[in-house]
């Protein structure tokens, strides 16, 4: 087992939220940190933190850009530890009026981003881990954001057979987490209105009650979600851990999430229809 200072991560999406919270504990905790950004300005800002992280420009969907992140890293390194596919978008939406190039897009960062990332960078994994940042929609159980839902149960799917699948001793785990406070939802509401811009008077209307719902509930996530801090230290836990378990839920809803989802899909349907007509009453 090699000390926490020899141990090199590779993790997406390091400019906010989660992924940049979790660089700067793994980098305090003497970790050398390969952190994703797609940005200078974020490069820059990331860097300056702490000594242990290198930026690294990568846009999980170009492939272009993953094979140079690719070749930047393995200058520095002869072998990843850890890789944290973190990197990912909320598109939200009636599935009626769901703009089918920005439901590619949600698969395109969520699922098949993490895999491409994986691809490149599994011949440096060899008995190392791969952790996905899923998340507890993946339990499919959420309308209006059923294309994030699918894109992490898709993600879970794929990287189980992963684990099932691969000769070189390389461990998956999924982090599920509940909501958390985070810029992710901010984005999702201004990339919503701007899809819904381009609707028709009627169609607007339609699920409008909904929409604003969801607006309020996202914009609430925003500020009321619970504090990144818990989903990295689970993440250092599950890095700490010599066994780590297959996926760990993140916040008591994650849980119950997790729970109401093992219930027969008609009872799961009832309740969740029971919620709709009360938003649209
Ligand atoms: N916040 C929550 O409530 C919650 C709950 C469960 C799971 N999650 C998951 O946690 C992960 C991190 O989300 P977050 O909440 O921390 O949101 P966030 O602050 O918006 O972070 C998302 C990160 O992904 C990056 N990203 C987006 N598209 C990318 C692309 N094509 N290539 C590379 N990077 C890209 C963003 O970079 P830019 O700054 O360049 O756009 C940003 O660094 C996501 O996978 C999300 O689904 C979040």
């Amino acid at each position: 087992m090699k000390n926490k200072k020899s141990k090199v991560i590779f993790i997406t999406g390091a400019s906010s939220g989660i992924g940049r919270e979790v660089a700067i504990k793994l980098a305090k905790e003497g970790y050398k940190v390969f952190a994703g950004v797609r940005r200078k300005i974020d490069k820059n800002e990331i860097e300056s933190l702490n000594n242990n992280i290198i930026g690294v420009y990568v846009d999980v969907t170009n492939q272009s850009s993953i094979d140079k992140a690719f070749w930047f890293i393995i200058k520095h390194t002869d072998k990843i530890d850890v890789l944290i596919n973190n990197a990912g978008i909320v598109v939200a939406g009636p599935v009626e009026f769901l703009c089918i190039k920005k439901l590619k897009e949600q698969f395109d960062v969520n699922t098949f981003g993490a895999v491409a990332v994986a691809q490149k960078f599994l011949p440096f994994l060899k008995n190392g881990l791969i952790i996905n940042i899923s998340s507890m929609a993946s339990t499919g159980i959420f309308p209006f954001i059923s294309a994030y839902c699918a894109s992490k149960r898709a993600l879970d799917i794929l990287f189980n057979s992963l684990l099932l699948e691969n000769k070189d001793n390389i461990k998956v785990v999924s982090v599920k987490p509940a909501a958390i406070c985070t810029p992710i939802w901010k984005k999702s509401v201004d990339m919503t209105k701007e899809l819904f811009s381009e609707l028709n008077e009627n169609d607007l209307i339609k699920y409008e009650k909904e929409m604003n719902y969801l607006e309020r509930n996202a914009l609430e996530n925003n500020m009321k979600g619970i504090d990144s801090s818990y989903v990295v230290n689970t993440i250092v836990k599950i890095i700490n851990s010599k066994n780590p378990k297959l996926s760990y839920n993140v916040g008591f809803l994650s849980y119950l999430a997790d729970f109401v989802s093992r219930l027969p899909l008609v009872f799961v349907n009832y309740l969740v229809k029971f919620k709709l007509n009360k938003i649209n009453r």
